[in-house]
């Protein structure tokens, strides 16, 4: 890990056909973005690209549905989406668009390489097709049963269930999702990707990550078993970037296989606003630079399979270092859904409440090792019991008693007690066991250590009473109130990357002319005398009733 120099993150493109729920940010962007935001911290060399995924099925399928082109559909949620990415903190480098110019160059320039290289070959086959609506099926305008695992409603092109991907002829039971009924086959021609010759490079490749996590390797390993195939990367469909060839009239290039293109093309458009084009060379073609792709499990195959061969295939791209692929977040029990609006949706939620609390919410519960499930209940709770009575609580009774007693001035600091070492201690632990567990994506761990410190400086506070020793013992009084500081000063480095706009808030109470940086964390150099800013309530509690209408909501749908 310590040899790389820079590093580039991703998080996986959402589709422009709806905005954003809390299982799409608790999946692939706020781990991403924890991760981002503390590499920023110690200031490592790090770009964190995303943008839309706007070809392809699920773009049409929406466009029908709401009788508008696809265009209408992208141009309406590509806002929203960004928007709410920044509203909730998701702070990319280049947030992208895959209709932009840049990304159809990039898509076309990988598909004639492989065309060059002969990895992709041209072939007459059977497709689904709807005589009634007298055009092909690609992907979700036909349902069945999973060819692999049985699942009944799969999609054309993917198991939502078990993460396969295969030809869409291979599915038992097929429906035509725009007449209902069964589909007939007809002959097309398509491109095929002999993913069959990456088998064993891809072993090598998945066998030498040995840091992956277990759901990555063991899907990957399952699929390889099978033996990887020959995969159509082409389809009949008005809606995508043309395929590059003469012979291709009217065909496109599957969504998927240049989707993740757009990691390389929104990178280069990065490099481009930056007024250095060929920087995004250094991120994705040295040796030198590491390629993490954050991700849902439901994309794992496409990440850590397909993408991989992609990138061998054209030579001279990095491989990926890392992809930490998430599994779900459930909303009360049952598996989040944007058509039957069983959601959480992002755009409603910060309507009514601050960022910070569901980053808190949703990285607590981060769904790092299995399923996990949010309810309105224990965001309340989390929001009142943890972030208001435990973190909040702290900072506040420091900072106004120190206002109140010592004219907002940091109190000088005696000689230490037990006590004292005791939390200096736990600040310093604090901050190995934070660093340690976002350097490895582990963001609950993180979490549990952040606030396990504001509990450490609670428990100090009312051990050492300061309102007691302040009648009695004026210097023991001084000394606590100090050390109290000292916590809160690496507090808010170290919930920087989870709670980024408290953390600036504590940051300005402590009116510390450095910017909040990963290395004054553990440092506990206030010095008696600095001037503190004025507390401000950290985190309003949320009443009953206001859950009670949230949670009417989602039973009302
Ligand atoms: O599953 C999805 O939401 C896809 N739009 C993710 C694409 S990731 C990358 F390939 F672009
Ligand atoms: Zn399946």
């Amino acid at each position: 890990m310590g040899e790389f120099k820079r590093t580039l993150v991703t998080s996986a493109l959402p589709y422009a056909n709806g905005p954003l729920h809390i299982g799409h940010i608790a999946g692939a962007y706020l781990p991403g973005d924890i991760f981002v935001r503390y590499s920023r911290l110690k200031g490592d060399d790090i770009v964190y690209i995303c943008g839309t995924d706007e070809y392809g099925v699920p773009i049409t399928i929406s466009a029908d549905k709401e009788g508008k082109t696809p265009q209408d559909i992208v141009d309406h949620f590509y806002p929203i989406i960004k928007n709410s990415f920044e509203k909730l903190g998701i702070k990319f480098d280049n947030f992208s668009r895959t209709t932009n110019p840049i990304h159809t160059e990039t898509a076309q320039d990988f598909f004639l390489k492989f065309i060059e290289k002969d990895y992709l070959v041209k072939r007459e086959s059977e497709q689904w097709f709807d005589p009634e609506k007298n055009m092909f099926l690609p992907d979700r305008y036909v349902t069945g049963t999973c060819p692999e695992c049985g699942h009944e409603g799969a999609k054309g092109d993917q198991c939502e269930v078990c993460g396969k991907w295969y030809e869409s002829v291979d599915l038992k039971n097929p429906i035509s999702q725009l007449s209902g009924k069964t589909p007939i086959l007809r002959k097309t021609t398509h491109w095929y990707m002999k993913f069959n010759e990456f088998q064993e490079s891809l072993k090598d490749f998945i066998d030498t990550r040995k840091n992956w996590k277990n759901n990555v390797i063991n899907y990957c390993k399952g699929w390889l078993d099978e033996g990887l195939e020959e995969r159509a990367v082409t389809r009949d469909l008005d809606w995508g970037i043309p395929v590059p060839l003469e012979e291709a009239e009217g065909k496109k290039i599957y969504v998927w296989f240049e989707a993740v293109l757009g990691y390389i093309s929104a990178t280069k458009e990065w490099a481009e606003k930056k007024g250095d084009p060929s920087l995004w060379e250094k991120y994705w073609k040295s040796e030198e630079s590491r390629l993490i792709h954050f991700i849902g499990k439901d994309n794992i195959y496409f990440h850590a399979l397909m993408f991989p061969a992609m990138l061998m295939g054209y030579g001279g791209y990095v491989l990926e270092d890392e992809i930490p692929a998430n599994e779900f977040l459930n909303l009360k029990g049952s598996k989040l859904s944007t058509s039957r609006d069983h959601a959480v949706w992002l755009h409603e939620y910060l309507e009514l409440f601050p960022p910070d609390p569901l980053r808190y919410v949703l990285a607590a519960n981060a769904p790092e090792g299995k399923d996990t499930d949010f309810s309105w209940a224990d965001f309340q709770s989390k929001n009142n019991n943890e972030l208001a009575d435990i973190l909040g609580n702290f900072i506040h009774r420091t900072v106004t008693f120190v206002h109140k007693y010592f004219d907002g001035k940091v109190p000088a600091r005696s000689e230490l007690n037990e006590s004292d070492k005791k939390l200096l201690s736990e600040i310093e632990k604090s901050v190995s066991k934070t660093g340690d567990a976002f350097s490895r994506f582990k963001v609950r761990d993180a979490v549990k250590y952040m606030m396990d410190l504001a509990r450490a400086g609670n428990k100090y506070f009312n051990e050492n009473e300061p309102w007691v020793t302040r009648k009695n013992d004026e210097k023991r009084c001084a000394t606590t109130l100090n050390m109290s500081l000292q916590a809160i000063k690496t507090l808010a480095v170290i919930a920087a990357p989870i709670i980024p706009f408290t953390s600036e808030k504590i940051w300005n109470i402590l009116n510390l002319s450095e910017t909040l940086n990963w290395k004054q964390a553990g440092v506990t150099d206030l010095k008696a005398g600095h001037e503190l800013n004025t507390s401000e309530v950290l985190f309003a509690k949320i009443e009953d009733e206001i859950i009670e209408e949230q949670e009417l909501k989602l039973e009302d749908r």
